[in-house]
């Protein structure tokens, strides 16, 4: 068993394991010089030979326990025949969404589309370098993925106001993508990916009132879909505040928590396994406090089944041997 798994599976409190979110990216200047011959990002996620190597890249550097698959939940509804760019400075910017189109999609065009991706994720776990490491795949959640397939870029702080108008069109939506996240969930763990976990980065624009309806239940119905392919799943829900509730409903086998999250707090409320939680900003301060902080989490955690993680994505703005000061604290804790 991977030491993921241990912690996970066997609720293990020792030898904590660490992975982060966006471990590769634009901090590492090989991805950089990768990124730099290819502009464009969709058809990057796209060439597996490359999304391959750049998955692999933090690994080669740093005693990482999972490789997380260079893709992104945007390429869902891009599977979906939604046009997805990626702009500099701006995130992304999403097409029109042509339900009808979509609804008479079938699921080999689908998988057809976006395969590359699952022959990466086959590359990465079949590869030396994740031997006894966790490969890990991804979706959004059903929420978020509305948010942007509606919204056709990020919200920023709020929705807007007519965002819940034609309620005939978001159910239309979830049940499309409730039959293309399974799909896409399958055929990542029919190539190699041991744990998926759900992004829900845009839970917290919900009211509490809110959440039952749009995050919990369509949540809730992954999870178990997940788990009846005998694979693990990790939640973020990012920006909620009850994650008791959350977790007493949608059960997820681990819980991955932003960095507004009181860990002290978690610790009190849930049960499961705890993922993540340190400010990606320690990572641009010094040394000194990026230990300091990092114990906290380690300390506060150290009864508990625990996964080293941040509270979100590592910023592009970190040094590498930062990264690599942080994983030998957590490895020799
Ligand atoms: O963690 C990983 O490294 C795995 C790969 C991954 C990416 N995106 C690569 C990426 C994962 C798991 C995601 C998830 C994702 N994508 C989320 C959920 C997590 C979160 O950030 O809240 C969301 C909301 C998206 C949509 C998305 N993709 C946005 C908003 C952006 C632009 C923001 C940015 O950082 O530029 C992207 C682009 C993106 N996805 C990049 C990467 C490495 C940057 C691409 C680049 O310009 O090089």
């Amino acid at each position: 068993m991977t030491p993921i798994q241990e912690t996970i599976l066997n609720k293990r409190t020792t030898n904590t394991p660490i992975w982060l979110m966006r471990q590769a990216g634009r901090y590492l200047p090989e991805f950089r010089a990768i990124r730099k011959n290819n502009p464009d990002f969709v058809k990057l996620c796209l060439n597996e030979i490359l999304s391959s190597e750049i998955t692999l890249q933090p690994l080669k550097r740093f005693e990482l326990d999972a490789a997380i698959i260079f893709s992104d939940i945007l390429m869902l509804p891009y599977g979906l025949n939604q046009k997805v760019e990626f702009k500099k400075n701006f995130g992304p910017f999403l097409g029109d969404l042509n339900l009808d189109k979509v609804s008479k999609l079938d699921e080999i065009d689908f998988v057809k589309k976006i395969y590359p991706v699952y022959k990466a994720i086959k590359q990465v776990s079949d590869s030396e370098i994740t031997k006894n490491k966790s490969t890990i795949g991804f979706v959004g959640a059903p929420w978020t993925l509305l948010v942007y397939m509606i919204n056709k870029q990020s919200p920023k702080l709020k929705l807007k106001d007519d965002f819940f108008k034609d309620n005939f069109l978001i159910n239309r939506i979830f049940l499309i993508l409730e039959k293309f996240l399974k799909i896409h969930i399958k055929n990542q763990v029919d190539n190699g990916a041991e744990i998926i976990q759900i992004f829900d980065s845009w839970a917290g624009l919900l009211e509490e009132k809110d959440l039952p309806n749009y995050v919990y239940i369509p949540t809730l119905n992954l999870v178990e879909y997940v788990k009846s392919l005998n694979t693990s799943v990790i939640c973020f829900p990012r920006g909620i505040k009850n994650y008791k509730d959350y977790c007493e409903v949608v059960k997820p086998d681990a819980i991955c928590i932003d960095y507004e999250v009181d860990p002290k707090q978690i610790l009190k409320d849930v049960k499961i396994p705890v993922q993540g939680g340190m400010n990606p900003q320690i990572l641009l301060s010094n040394k000194d406090n990026l230990k300091k902080e990092a114990k906290k989490y380690l300390d506060i955690f150290k009864d508990h089944p625990y996964i080293f993680n941040l509270g979100h994505g590592v910023l592009p703005e970190t040094d590498p041997n930062m990264m690599d000061y942080l994983v030998k604290i957590v490895k020799d804790y």
